[in-house]
């Protein structure tokens, strides 16, 4: 059995609850599968099999990857539970919700926002930003001053819980990116269309109590997000950081274009980063798309989940790590 396929580890149904499979069972599947040409797909960064869900939805109403991209997003930015994603996002230091998020289309236009207060869906925004504007990134009360004139709703992004949250953090006082704190989770969300179309877009209210104005990769194209029509997709999770120094999606996609498969494209960019910096206590994880269909993953550390659509059915994958 190749490695692969260990790491296929569960099916989800449509709108049911997980079913646990067998690794015997599965002997024909791998993360590296070949979706034959003209199949739509959906992959998804950790365990949000609502929001795959929910694009996949879309993607047969509208025929849109991009819609289904948005539509797929909103799910856990509009999840008050969800602590990493717009609204119930864990605030910076200073108590302030922030959110960044980009996205992307198959044309190659791309729109972003980040440092954003007070709008819970960032993700049709940054879109906005993208068909409605010349600019690819608007930032801080630009964004919130071009979001209000577009008829977005302004609200308190702070639940309580996550309010009650920053109160303790400011007791203790200590700033530490834990490694997987974002298990539930930055979404970066990549999708390919039956007539060979990607997009992608990637939300996330960054990192727990972050420095006041601190941007990560997710709003930044080629680091958070990048997709080429002619190549593929890839989008990024984990410490942002070190996905901006390296320019990840960047990078993978790039690999990818030189002929690696998408798993080899995110390994190879994995270890490119943990080569050039000390990663010890650090995570980072890649999911990547091609033109052709074929899907992958890889992380720096182990614990990094992905979900793909093929079709209604939702798979969850453990990614494989350099530290499997
Ligand atoms: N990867 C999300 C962030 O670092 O903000």
């Amino acid at each position: 059995m190749s490695s692969n396929r260990r790491e296929f580890i569960k099916k989800v149904g449509f709108g049911t609850t997980a079913v646990t499979m067998g690794i015997s069972s599965c002997k024909a599947e791998s993360t590296e599968k070949k979706s034959s040409l003209g199949k739509s797909t959906i992959i998804s960064t950790w365990n949000n099999q609502g929001a795959n869900q929910e694009a996949w939805k879309k993607l047969q109403e509208s025929g849109s990857i991009l819609d289904a991209i948005e539509a797929g997003i909103h799910v856990p930015e509009n999840d008050p539970n969800d602590t990493s994603v717009g609204y119930g996002g864990r605030p910076d230091r200073m108590g302030n919700v922030t959110l960044d998020a980009c996205i992307m289309d198959s044309l190659g236009n791309a729109g972003s926002v980040c440092f954003m207060k007070g709008y819970k869906n960032p993700i049709s925004i940054a879109r906005q930003v993208m068909e409605k504007t010349p600019h690819v990134i608007l930032s801080g009360a630009g964004a919130e001053r071009f979001a209000s004139d577009n008829g977005f709703e302004r609200i308190n992004l702070l639940t309580e819980n996550s309010e009650k949250a920053w109160k303790e953090w400011l007791l203790e006082s200590n700033y530490s990116p834990q490694i997987n704190a974002e298990r539930h989770d930055t979404i970066g969300m990549i999708g390919l269309d039956s007539k060979g179309n990607l997009a992608g877009g990637c939300s996330t209210s960054g990192l727990a109590f972050k420095m006041e104005g601190r941007v990560g990769d997710s709003p930044i194209i080629g680091a958070g997000l990048f997709v080429d029509n002619e190549v593929g997709a890839a989008t990024a999770t984990g410490l942002g950081e070190l996905v901006l120094k390296t320019l990840g999606t960047f990078l993978v996609v790039e690999f990818m274009r030189n002929g690696l498969s998408p798993q080899e494209a995110c390994k190879k960019a994995v270890k490119r980063i943990s080569t050039k910096y000390d990663t010890s206590s650090s995570q980072v994880g890649f999911i990547a798309l091609s033109k052709s269909g074929d899907y992958g993953a890889y992380a720096i550390q182990k614990g990094f989940q992905y979900v793909v659509n093929t079709s209604p059915q939702t798979e969850l994958f453990d990614a494989k790590s350099i530290n499997d």
